[in-house]
C-alpha cells in the first residue's frame, strides 16, 4: 500500500466532511479496529526484514497526522455549529455584553483617603476588634462608672457577657496600642463602631470612625493643631478654614472639637451650617494622665494628642450627602456616583 497515495486521499476526504457523523464514519475507516491503518500495521511482519523499520516509522507518522487532522476537523465543526445556531442558543458573531466593573463604597474611600493622608504624616494604620472590653471602652479611658455614656442604654453589651460589647468608638484600640508598645507611637485606627441610637436622617446604630494618636516626649497642643490643620486641607482643598472650640471628653484634657469653615457658604452662613459659618468635623484633645496610669506610661516623661471623627459625617460634608441612611441603603444609583 502505497502511504503517500493514503495522505492524498485524506487531505481530499476531510475537506468534504461537514457533520459529527461524517467525521465519526472517517475515523472509523483510517483508525478503527480493521481500518486502513491496523491494515498497514499488519502488513510490517510480511514485509522483508530491513525494511519494517522506516515502514513501521512512516505509518507512526501518518497516524499522528490522522488524529490531527481529525481534532482540527472537531474544532471548525463545533465553531461552525455555534455560528449557526442564531437564535437557538448562542451567536459568537453578536458584539459581547460587557462586565460593569465594581467600585468602592464611599464609606471605604473616604476612610482610605483619610488614613493614606495621615500615613504619609507618619502615621500607622491598624485596627482592634469590634467586640471589647468594658475597660478598654470606658475605664482605661477615663470614662468614670457613673458617666452617662457607660450607662447600658448608651452601649450595645453581650447577653452572655456584661464586661464585653460592641464597642461604641474606636478610642478603645488607643489603650490596646498603648499596653503593647512604648513610645514614640503614632496611629489611626479606622473601622466600625457601634451606638443604639433610633435611626434617622443623621443617626445610625452602626457607623465608622477614624481614631489617631501620638505619643512621645514634648508632644504639644501645636503639634495636634499642625497635623489636624494639614488633614483638613487635604480633605477639604487648602482654602478651608479651620478653629478649635474648648469642650469636653474624659480621655483627653485639654479638650477641644474641631471645625472647618462651610464647604457651602464658605462661612457666611447657610441652612447646612445653621447660620454658623462652621461644620464641626471632629473631637480632640491632648491624652489624659489617667490614660497614661492605665496603660503604665510615665506621666512625667511622656505626652501625646488624640482625635476622632466619624467618617460618613466627613463623606457628607465632603459630597453634600444630607442623609446618612444612604450609605446603607445599597442603591446602585447612589453608590455608581462615586
Ligand atoms: N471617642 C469620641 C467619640 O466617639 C471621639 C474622640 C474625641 C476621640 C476626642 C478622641 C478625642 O481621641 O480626643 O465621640
Amino acid at each position: 500500500m502505497d502511504i503517500e497515495a493514503i495522505k492524498t486521499q485524506i487531505e481530499s476526504e476531510i475537506q468534504s466532511i461537514n457533520s459529527p457523523q461524517g467525521l465519526e464514519e472517517f475515523r472509523v475507516k483510517y483508525m478503527g479496529r480493521k481500518g486502513v491503518l491496523a491494515q498497514l500495521t499488519g502488513v510490517i511482519p510480511t514485509l522483508p526484514v530491513q525494511e519494517r523499520a522506516s515502514f513501521g516509522q512512516q505509518v507512526n507518522a501518518l497516524k499522528e497526522k490522522i488524529l490531527l487532522i481529525i481534532k482540527e476537523k472537531q474544532g471548525s465543526l463545533s465553531g461552525e455549529k455555534l455560528m449557526t445556531q442564531k437564535g437557538s442558543g448562542c451567536d459568537i458573531t453578536m458584539p459581547g455584553i460587557a462586565r460593569e466593573l465594581g467600585r468602592l463604597h464611599p464609606i471605604s474611600q473616604v476612610m482610605d483617603e483619610i488614613c493614606t493622608i495621615f500615613s504619609r504624616m507618619g502615621f500607622s494604620i491598624v485596627e482592634g476588634p469590634e467586640i471589647e472590653t468594658e475597660f478598654n471602652n470606658f475605664t482605661g479611658l477615663n470614662i468614670p462608672l457613673d458617666h452617662p455614656s457607660r450607662d447600658a442604654f448608651d452601649t450595645f453589651y453581650l447577653k452572655s457577657n456584661s464586661k464585653l460589647l460592641l464597642r461604641s468608638h474606636t478610642s478603645p484600640v488607643q489603650i490596646r496600642v498603648m499596653k503593647s508598645e512604648k513610645p514614640p507611637l503614632a496611629a489611626v485606627v479606622p473601622g466600625k463602631v457601634y451606638r443604639p441610637d433610633a435611626t434617622d436622617a443623621s443617626h445610625s446604630f452602626m457607623f465608622h470612625q477614624v481614631e489617631g494618636f501620638m505619643v512621645d516626649e514634648e508632644i504639644t497642643f501645636s503639634d495636634l493643631k499642625g497635623t489636624l490643620g494639614l488633614f483638613a486641607k487635604a480633605v477639604f482643598g487648602k482654602d478651608i478654614k479651620m478653629r478649635f472650640r474648648p469642650h469636653f471628653f474624659p480621655f483627653t484634657e485639654p479638650s477641644a472639637e474641631v471645625d472647618i469653615s462651610c464647604i457651602i457658604c464658605k462661612g457666611k452662613g447657610c441652612s447646612v451650617c445653621g447660620r454658623k459659618g462652621w461644620l464641626e468635623i471632629l473631637g480632640s484633645g491632648m491624652i489624659h494622665p489617667n490614660v497614661f496610669k492605665h496603660v503604665g506610661y510615665d506621666t512625667k516623661k511622656y505626652s501625646g494628642f488624640a482625635f476622632g471623627m466619624g467618617i460618613e459625617r466627613i463623606a457628607m460634608l465632603k459630597y453634600g450627602i444630607d442623609d446618612i441612611r444612604l450609605f446603607f441603603e445599597n442603591d446602585l444609583r447612589f453608590l455608581k456616583q462615586f
